[in-house]
């Protein structure tokens, strides 16, 4: 079993669409059995609550309900999760601050998935913008997905 974490600051707009989006590929192309895929933040604002109506929005419009609950980062989660992917440098940051040092190497930004030509950016926080960031971050996000699937396939899960 292989687990991986999407974190964002918030956990109600990019790592709830990056755990919506991956599940749903996870379980079209039949590695569900043995992908555990979860999300949370790095903020504890709006724990508790589902992802933004904007999030969801987008999410609908290409055919995926987003069932997340917002939660923030746990200790245990460096712990139990195999892969933390987050949405940008400052969520880089601030788990590798939290993170007990064996446990630094989990972390990576989710662009490192993308095409060549965006490794090493951030996923936009669309939360203070329009709808359009949102449908971007979606795009972005499916991308990663892909490939992060493809690589998962190549280098941990084919005997
Ligand atoms: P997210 O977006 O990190 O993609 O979930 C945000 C959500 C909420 C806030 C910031 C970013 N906020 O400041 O409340």
């Amino acid at each position: 079993m292989i687990k991986v974490l999407f974190v964002c600051l918030g956990n109600i707009c990019r790592s709830p669409l990056a755990e919506g989006i991956f599940k749903s590929l996870v379980a079209e192309r039949k590695w569900n059995a043995v992908i555990a895929i979860d999300s949370a933040g790095t903020g504890d604002w709006h724990c508790g609550n589902p992802p933004d109506a904007r999030a969801r929005a987008v999410a609908q419009k290409h055919g995926l309900t987003l069932d997340s609950i917002c939660r923030q980062v746990s200790e245990n989660d460096f712990v139990e999760f195999d892969l933390i992917l987050a949405m940008d440098a400052a969520n880089v940051r601030e788990l590798t601050r939290i993170c007990p040092p064996a446990q630094r190497t989990k972390i990576h930004l989710i662009r490192d998935y993308d095409a060549e030509l965006h490794r090493g950016k951030d996923v936009p926080d669309p939360y203070y913008g329009e709808m359009n960031g949102f449908e971007d971050v979606f795009q972005i996000l499916e991308r990663c997905s892909q490939n992060l699937l493809n690589h998962l396939i190549k280098t941990r899960l084919t005997p």
